[in-house]
């Protein structure tokens, strides 16, 4: 049986990363591999009600309350569909993960960084991604991308943004054989040639 792989793709709102997850997925298809594609927050059943309640709730939420949130979704994650998929031998293809926590409740928000990282190998149990895209981009050009009709995290100020880009650049810095750095300025067509060229890598070496 073919020997799963778990791959993230990480990056501020509007920095196109959904794209290239549609796209790599056709491509990884189109050669053979069994291939799910992902999300969080929100996969499905009880994330996609944890999803609401983190995008949509019109009242306050505490920076905390924020971050347990997003952990229980992805405990949740990792139990009910991400483990079973790789155990499958599946390649899952996962649309924001630990690191979204690390850059946005930890930089973004200014909890302690050590703390999100405690609590996410809490949720994940053990589960790494093999390999994790951090699309970067200035962060005027990922608003204009966002537009006008904003969820409650889109709104938090081109500020808490610019803090979350310097968390996921830290982030890869601090563990460059996981976290590659694509840069998101470039064409649709060019960031895939360099997404598939990293999945190459990793797919030799498995
Ligand atoms: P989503 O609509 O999925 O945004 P995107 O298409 O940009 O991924 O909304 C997810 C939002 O939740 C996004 O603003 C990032 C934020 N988020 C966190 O703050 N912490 C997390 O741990 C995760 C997974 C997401």
């Amino acid at each position: 049986m073919k020997k799963g792989l778990f791959i993230t793709f990480e990056g501020a709102d509007g920095c196109g990363k959904t794209t290239q997850l549609k796209l790599l997925s056709e491509y990884l298809t189109k050669n053979g591999h069994e291939v799910l594609l992902t999300r969080e927050p929100g996969a499905k059943g009880l994330g996609e009600k944890i999803r609401d309640i983190l995008l949509n709730f019109d009242g306050v939420v505490s920076d905390r309350c924020e971050s347990f949130l997003f952990l229980a979704d992805r405990a949740q994650h990792i139990d009910t569909i991400i483990n079973p998929a790789i155990n499958e031998g599946k390649i899952v293809l996962c649309d924001r993960h630990t690191d979204s926590s690390v850059a946005y409740q930890g930089f973004g928000r200014g909890l302690s960084v050590e703390r999100i990282n405690m609590l996410n190998d809490l949720a994940v149990n053990g589960r790494k991604p093999d390999l994790t895209f951090v699309f970067d981009i200035d962060v005027e050009t990922s608003m204009k991308r966002v537009g006008d009709k904003k969820d409650r995290m889109e709104s938090a100020g081109i500020e808490f943004f610019n803090r979350v880009r310097q968390g996921y650049l830290k982030i890869a810095q601090n563990e460059p054989a996981r976290v590659k750095v694509i840069d998101a300025s470039k064409s649709i067509d060019e960031i895939h040639a360099k997404v598939i060229e990293h999945v190459q890598e990793v797919l030799q070496n498995l």
